[in-house]
């Protein structure tokens, strides 16, 4: 069967995962109110479209931090991608070079900074969970650094893991065959079976929860690759970023994974935008599964848009050649968009172009 959007995937997914794999995958936290609601509220945007502009040429190219990519939709990171496929974040990293954009490596990924590094040339961020060792933390930034990554997305929003029930339930824990590899050889690679998810008790036992404001003016000291505070939804918190240095803020809720009942992140991003104040740009994941979904962001504010499960639901269903297709399929809906609503390039995509359901009545 032909797949003709990236949200065909996840079912593909699910029918060849085990399910334990698929539930850590696919689950948020708790009631997973907050993970219907970031699909759904895009439904409360609607279109503005411009007519009988000329929109025979369409320009989607943009710059990141200084870097030039292909398109304004770039990969989120996501922990152990080699329990979809084998190649795991090997095929996710290539897929991204070829589509000229940039991907996120995720800490906890099943390849080393090195090992994605060493499948060719591509921007590439390194996603940071900081440890309470914080020599370990250290070690590798610098890491992450030799190898060519360009930026820090700075996890903020994980001083515990959320209550994800299915992981509880399966005693989720990484398959015996597979490691954390940024931690292989600082004895924090495995993960041990528990009674609770196995992730869960990890990040209880590593991860530090007394993080703060003032470590991210220390993560400055130790790096000089820019930073972004992935994981902002007020703001109050996208004021104190941009006060503790950061480059960027992505507003997410980590794929609804985290704290239940926090608002859709295309809810929050308005807020976020304007406290920003064009002083550092603001993107956004959770969620995005359509090229007009990428539109209604940019018209909102934000400067691009991650995206999360449907690059390991593709992975599991077809590898790099999914991860591909789910880029270009959002590539193609969002040139379209751009096209049918009047737009030519990223900038004349304006707050006028949407109307929101909180918008008062014009
Ligand atoms: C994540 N996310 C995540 N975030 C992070 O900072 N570090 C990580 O290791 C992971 N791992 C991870 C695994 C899986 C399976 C999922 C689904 C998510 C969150 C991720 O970066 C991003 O915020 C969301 O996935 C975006 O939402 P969508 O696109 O999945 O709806």
């Amino acid at each position: 069967m032909e797949i003709t959007n990236v949200m065909e995937y996840e079912p593909i997914a699910k029918q060849k995962l085990p399910k334990m794999v698929f539930d850590y995958y696919a689950s948020g936290a708790e009631d997973q109110w907050t993970l219907q609601e970031n699909r759904n509220a895009f439904s409360r945007i609607l279109f503005r479209p411009r007519i009988l502009i000329d929109v025979s040429k369409i320009d989607m190219t943009t710059t990141v931090l200084g870097f030039k990519i292909s398109m304004p939709i770039m990969i989120a990171p996501t922990a152990m991608q080699k329990m979809a496929h084998p190649e795991g974040e090997y095929a996710t990293a290539r897929a991204a070079s070829a589509a000229s954009t940039i991907m996120t490596l995720s800490s906890w990924a099943t390849s080393s900074v090195e090992e994605v590094a060493s499948t060719g040339p591509g921007i590439r961020f390194f996603q940071l969970y900081v440890y309470k060792d914080r020599n370990v933390v250290a070690q590798l930034v610098r890491r992450a650094e030799r190898a060519g990554f360009k930026a820090i997305a700075l996890t903020v929003d994980t001083p515990r893991l959320g209550r994800r029930e299915a992981d509880i339930k399966n005693r989720f824990t990484l398959p015996p065959f597979l490691t954390l590899k940024n931690f292989e050889g600082l004895d924090l690679g495995k993960m041990d079976g528990s009674d609770d998810s196995g992730l869960a008790s990890y990040v209880a036992g590593q991860i530090d929860r007394s993080l703060s404001w003032k470590d991210v003016k220390w993560l400055q000291t130790i790096t000089t690759l820019p930073i972004l505070v992935k994981g902002v939804l007020t703001a109050e918190d996208a004021r104190l970023s941009i006060q503790a240095g950061a480059a960027g803020i992505i507003v997410s809720n980590h794929g609804a994974r985290q704290l239940d009942y926090v608002p859709a992140t295309i809810m929050a991003l308005e807020e976020v935008v304007k406290a920003a104040q064009g002083r550092v740009p603001v993107f956004l994941d959770g969620g995005v599964r359509r090229g007009t979904d990428v539109f209604k962001a940019l018209a909102l504010g934000a400067s691009g848009i991650f995206i999360g499960r449907p690059v390991v639901f593709s992975l599991a269903a077809e590898g790099e050649v999914g991860v591909r297709k789910v880029l270009q399929m959002l590539r193609d809906e969002f040139e379209l968009t751009m096209a049918l609503s009047g737009c030519r390039s990223l900038k004349e995509i304006t707050r006028d172009h949407i109307v929101a359901d909180w918008d008062i009545p014009r």
